[in-house]
């Protein structure tokens, strides 16, 4: 397990359509998620896409176990392993909340995700993963498999008054997590 350097935005490799791992269980995918977790714990954040470490394959983490200080009231999300996933809204409800991510550091910006979801994959031994998820849950997964296509939230951001950095919209505040 090691620390690996976060991309950062502007770098080509965060804007690939990341491949389909084909095979489960193997030295290469359960290294290189034990790569990810260290990367993901290191820099405090909520969730981690393979792209950001460089590796283009469907692999996202998210999760950490813990409450997040801005949702006292909201399930913990467990930590997770999510290979080749696909999202489907469960309704057409969008929710506008701050979001930011370890590969734009320092910003934060409000963003419209799907209220209420349904995930599917598999995790690292291929065993199938199918879930719902709302709130804060439901956000993370976006904003992870968004980073398998290439996608980075600035480019989801409808409203521009709500995109600065963290440190002016936040002073008061301890910076919340990224993903
Ligand atoms: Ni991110």
């Amino acid at each position: 397990m090691k620390v690996r350097e976060i991309l950062k935005m502007g770098d080509p490799r965060l804007q690939r359509v990341a491949q389909p791992i084909e095979k489960f269980n193997t030295p290469e995918l359960i290294q290189g998620l034990a790569d990810m977790k260290e990367t993901m714990l290191a820099a405090h954040g909520a969730g981690l896409a393979a792209p950001q470490i460089g590796w283009d394959v469907q692999v996202v983490i998210f999760g950490t176990g813990q409450v997040i200080s801005r949702y006292p009231d909201a399930a913990p999300v467990p930590y997770t392993v999510l290979i080749n996933p696909i999202i489907t809204p469960l309704s057409d409800e969008l929710q506008n909340d701050w979001e930011g991510c370890l590969s734009v550091p320092g910003l934060r910006a409000v963003v419209p995700r799907w209220q209420s979801i349904r995930y599917t994959g598999f995790d690292e031994l291929g065993n199938a993963i199918d879930r719902t998820a709302e709130g804060f849950h439901a956000k993370v997964v976006q904003h992870e498999c968004d980073h398998l296509m290439g996608i980075l939230y600035p480019q989801r951001v409808r409203d521009f008054s709500k995109f600065g950095f963290n440190s002016v919209l936040f002073p008061e505040l301890a910076p919340e997590k990224s993903a």
